[in-house]
């Protein structure tokens, strides 16, 4: 197993990160739990709920469910279940549910205790570290939220096993996008090594990268904990190109697809600003390529306005200008606004 950490957050909040072998260490931290419990989940992943738990909320699943509705209901259940300031909401499930539960957490009595446990590959590299919590509204994703830490983040590898493969390879670009963010390559050389046991979803593997890449994380919100001085905003890496693809593709792409094909953009960008060399390209496209990631994908012609449209969207703003998040070299990011021409020549066919 992995080494159990804490990271501090603002106001000297810290979360405790644990790894977890199996789901009667569950039952039991929630049984040490002092105080009333009430457990999130959703339909896909109420199957993990432990049976001892009687005050249970089980959403519908999917980011369109991310809604003011999932909050009143899980505020409706725990006053039912009479909650109090001391008690505890557990979220069991992906990104959706641990951004509502905690959400609702932070807001009932103005706020209560909060435990997650990831149970996708996203939330427990990337979602469930970090204290942002939110809900969809009209339309303006994670417009609503709060930052509110939980206490515990307790990973858990064996619930990846019943992830669809499709969600899983949507977590693995947010760790390849990790390995590019870490100065010193462990993260990098691990991947490279162990591609075929990642994807067989080794267990005693899993628990390896999960460590690495979650440190990763923690090395950037600890020092920036509530994204103002800009070393947060690195964890964007390739996002700003990955929002405006999921935006204008029609059919949709999942977001972890979506996130290495914007890291290649990223670092091909970096590459036309002279900020890394030949070496690093060829490092960062093989690694891509070996998790099978299309990095070769290119928008139509004709979808071009729609794509620069849907950049200027994107909430990475400084000044009226999108800052894009280019590297220097491993663990070297920076902030940069980068031209429509070049932005162009990177990302559409034949440019
Ligand atoms: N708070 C943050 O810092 C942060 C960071 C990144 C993303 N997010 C949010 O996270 C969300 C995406 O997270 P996600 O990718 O986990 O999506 P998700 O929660 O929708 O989960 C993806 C799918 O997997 C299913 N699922 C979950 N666990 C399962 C399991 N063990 N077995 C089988 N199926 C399972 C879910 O029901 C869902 O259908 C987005 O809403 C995004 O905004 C938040």
């Amino acid at each position: 197993m992995a080494s159990d950490f804490s990271v501090t957050l603002k106001n000297g909040i810290s979360t405790q990160v644990s790894f977890i072998s199996s789901m009667k260490d569950l039952s039991r931290i929630i049984e040490g739990c002092q105080g009333n419990v009430l457990l999130v989940a959703d339909a896909n992943s109420a199957y993990l709920v432990p049976d001892q738990i009687k005050n249970r909320v089980i959403l519908p699943p999917g980011e369109r469910y991310k809604t003011w509705q999932a909050v009143e209901r899980i505020v409706s259940a725990a006053l039912d279940a009479h909650l109090a300031r001391d008690s505890v909401m557990i979220a069991l499930g992906g990104g959706v549910v641990c951004d509502i539960t905690a959400l609702s957490a932070s807001l009932y009595m103005r706020g209560c205790r909060l435990i997650l446990v990831p149970t996708t590959l996203l939330c427990m590299v990337d979602a469930s570290l970090g204290g942002k919590t939110a809900i969809d509204f009209e339309g303006g994703k994670n417009l609503i939220g709060t930052f509110y830490p939980a206490e515990k983040v307790l990973v858990a590898p064996q619930t990846l096993d019943s992830l669809p493969e499709s969600e899983y390879i949507s977590g693995l670009g947010e760790v390849l996008k990790h390995a590019f963010l870490s100065g010193d390559e462990e993260l990098y050389d691990f991947l490279h090594s162990r591609c075929d046991r990642i994807l067989s979803r080794d267990r005693g593997t899993l628990v390896e990268m999960l460590g690495l890449s979650l440190h990763v994380k923690a090395s950037y919100i600890e020092r920036d904990p509530e994204e103002k001085k800009g070393i947060r905003q690195a964890l964007n890496l390739g996002h700003t190109f990955a929002h405006a693809l999921e935006s204008i593709e029609t059919f949709g792409i999942s977001h972890g697809i979506a996130v290495a094909w914007g890291v290649s953009r990223a670092v091909a960008c970096s590459y036309a600003k002279g900020l890394v060399d030949d070496e690093f390209v060829h490092k960062a496209d093989g690694l891509l390529r070996m998790y099978g990631y299309d990095i070769d994908m290119r928008v139509a012609p004709k979808r071009w306005d729609d794509f620069i449209a849907a950049v200027g969207k994107d909430k990475k703003r400084a000044s009226g200008s999108v800052r894009f998040v280019l590297l220097e070299g491993f663990g070297k990011p920076v902030l940069s606004p980068v031209e429509d021409d070049l932005v162009r020549s990177l990302v559409v066919q034949g440019a």
